[in-house]
């Protein structure tokens, strides 16, 4: 358990975690920052267990049963909505909308230019309604990712994977590579529309 926590932490230190805060009356830029530090923990930790427990070939089956339940949980907890998108996604549901696509191509260009990238704010107006979104990358920040989306992916955790998601696009990764996003909205209080 010791180990896992130093593990989390070491993850948080590397991804640029932010220390979040939840009440409903924070600002967006705050409750959405909050909200993906929560997905982030809760996964991995998810993750770490279930891999410790019985490799990526159980680490699989558990991340497909559970994360999307998982993601829809924080979101009600931190009353926002949230998920995971990338342009080589895995599950059909984490593919990205335009501005979530255009985001994450503009990432991949700037890394290539050997820039920093970082989290991404705005207020948007969207079929009617103003919206607040915000993305923030996510990298392939140790080797435990690459049991699953790197080159080498063992013959049955590669079958299992296969199973489930006969679409996946999310293999093939180096370590360092931009995975891809997670995404929040926040919809404006009716009373201030
Ligand atoms: C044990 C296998 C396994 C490991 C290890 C793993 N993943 Fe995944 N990953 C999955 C599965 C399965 C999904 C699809 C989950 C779903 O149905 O939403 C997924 C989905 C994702 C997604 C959502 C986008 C998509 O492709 O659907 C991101 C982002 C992601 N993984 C990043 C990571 C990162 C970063 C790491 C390392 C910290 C990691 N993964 C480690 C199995 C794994």
């Amino acid at each position: 358990m010791k180990r896992l926590k130093l593990f989390i932490g070491l993850l948080g230190l590397l991804m640029g975690m932010s220390v979040g805060q939840q009440a409903q009356h924070d600002a967006p830029l705050q409750r959405a920052r909050a909200a993906a530090d929560a997905l982030f923990t809760r996964l991995l930790e998810r993750l770490n267990t279930e891999y410790q427990q019985g490799g990526a070939e159980r680490g699989v089956q558990v991340c497909a049963q559970v994360a999307q339940s998982l993601t829809r949980q924080i979101g009600r907890e931190q009353g926002v909505q949230i998920r995971r998108v990338s342009t080589k996604n895995r599950n059909p549901r984490n593919a990205p909308d335009a501005w979530e696509r255009q985001v994450l191509q503009r990432w991949e260009r700037e890394l290539k230019a050997g820039k920093e990238i970082g989290e991404v704010a705005e207020w948007r107006t969207e079929r009617g309604k103003r919206v607040y979104r915000y993305m923030r990358p996510i990298k392939i920040a140790t080797p435990l990712c690459l049991e699953c989306h790197g080159t080498q992916i063992k013959p049955e955790v590669r079958r299992l994977i296969r199973e489930r998601y006969p679409n996946d696009k999310a293999t093939g990764y180096q370590l360092g590579d931009l995975r891809g996003a997670f995404s929040v909205q926040i919809s404006q209080p009716k009373e201030a529309q």
